[in-house]
């Protein structure tokens, strides 16, 4: 049996402010759902967006076991849509997935869901460069039970949204607090994992630095508060002497992104000399001090590349690149983005073409 499907008998379509999506702000009509009931996944099925109901008693709301995945849909300027490296999600939630003693999910089912999906809802694939459909898998205990155990049954849901830049900021430069009062992952915890708990860890420092007119919090190492980690939206690229460098995956703490992996590829291509290595806050001092700090950036879905205007350490302040974006980072984003609309080739087959 594949994916059934109950087709909404209305739209949300005319209820979009399409000028001004913003990020996570309106959804589509429809979205995909499959349970597991203690032994395996049903075929699942595609019906309208909507609320679900659940019990108090359900387990995730009590102890978190929940996981998800970030990925987009484009709209392609030769026609159709395009998705970005879905099998990289896939393989990712799964990794989450063990992680969190969460059942595996069949990794080519959630491509074909997602396909479906935005076929159904290809109307909400915006049309403009810059915007996009994003997806938003979700993965969570499903049982009412109150004793701290992995749960029986499981909920997979995925629900798509139109939108636009993650930062207001858009290409510009943000402005970044770096953080050792508060961390958000420590090495044999669950950062390398897109789990909740990383999340909700990471929003009362947020907060704090939002209140400062910061948009982003830079963790540091869990440990020793040296060791540049990440930004939690997103992972962070240094360019210092001509060389890309960002912290990595055996940190442990840091999440696997699927817009770092494509950036560290498209960078190593061009000729860029790119080092995958720990990195610590006083190396980022010192090479500004000394001038060779030139670019600063975010890879990540949401954020897609974020350029880092202003970084603040305890209360230094390190002016980036004139608060610019500069000239490797602007060179990823026209890239990326440019295979993702696909008006440059693919040569690395990561797009998944959706005729329409
Ligand atoms: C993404 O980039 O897709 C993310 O999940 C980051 C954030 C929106 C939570």
């Amino acid at each position: 049996m594949g994916i059934s499907i109950v087709k909404s008998e209305i739209t949300r379509y005319d209820s979009i402010d399409w000028a001004n999506l913003g990020f996570g702000k309106f959804f589509s009509d429809h979205m995909f759902i499959s349970i597991y009931d203690g032994t395996r996944w049903d075929d699942g099925k595609i019906i309208p967006y909507g609320p679900i109901s659940y019990e108090p008693s359900m387990m995730t709301l009590h102890y978190g076991q929940t996981i998800f995945e970030g990925l987009k849909a484009y709209y392609n300027v030769k026609g159709g849509i395009n998705l970005f490296r879905p099998d990289m999600n896939a393989k990712r939630m799964n990794s989450s997935a063990e992680r969190l003693c969460i059942p595996l999910f069949d990794e080519k089912k959630f491509v074909e869901a997602i396909i479906e999906l935005v076929k159904l809802d290809q109307k909400f694939v915006p049309r403009k460069k810059g915007e996009s459909l994003y997806i938003r898998p979700v993965c969570f205990g499903s049982s009412c039970f109150l004793g701290v155990h992995p749960s029986k049954e499981y909920t997979f849901i995925i629900i798509t949204s139109p939108v636009a830049s993650y930062y207001p900021e858009g290409l510009n430069p943000v402005k970044i607090l770096i953080v050792d009062e508060y961390v958000r992952a420590v090495r044999g915890g669950l950062g390398m994992a897109k789990t909740a708990a990383n999340y909700a860890a990471s929003l009362y420092a947020g907060m704090k630095a939002k209140e400062k007119g910061f948009s982003q919090v830079l963790w540091l190492d869990g440990i020793q508060h040296e060791f540049v980690d990440e930004v939690g939206a997103m992972n962070i690229m240094f360019v210092i002497d001509d060389v890309l460098i960002t912290p990595p995956l055996s940190q442990g703490s840091i999440l696997p992104g699927v817009t770092r992996d494509s950036v560290l590829k498209l960078a190593r291509d061009m000729g860029i000399k790119v080092q995958e290595r720990s990195i610590k806050i006083q190396e980022v001092l010192e090479s500004y001090e000394v001038g060779t700090l030139q670019e600063v950036f975010g890879t990540g879905t949401a954020a897609t590349i974020s350029p880092v205007g202003k970084l603040y350490y305890k209360d230094k302040e390190m002016i980036i690149n004139n608060n610019q974006i500069g000239p490797i980072a602007q060179k990823m984003y026209d890239t990326l983005t440019g295979i993702q609309h696909g008006e440059i080739e693919d040569k690395y087959n990561w797009i998944v073409h959706i005729e329409i």
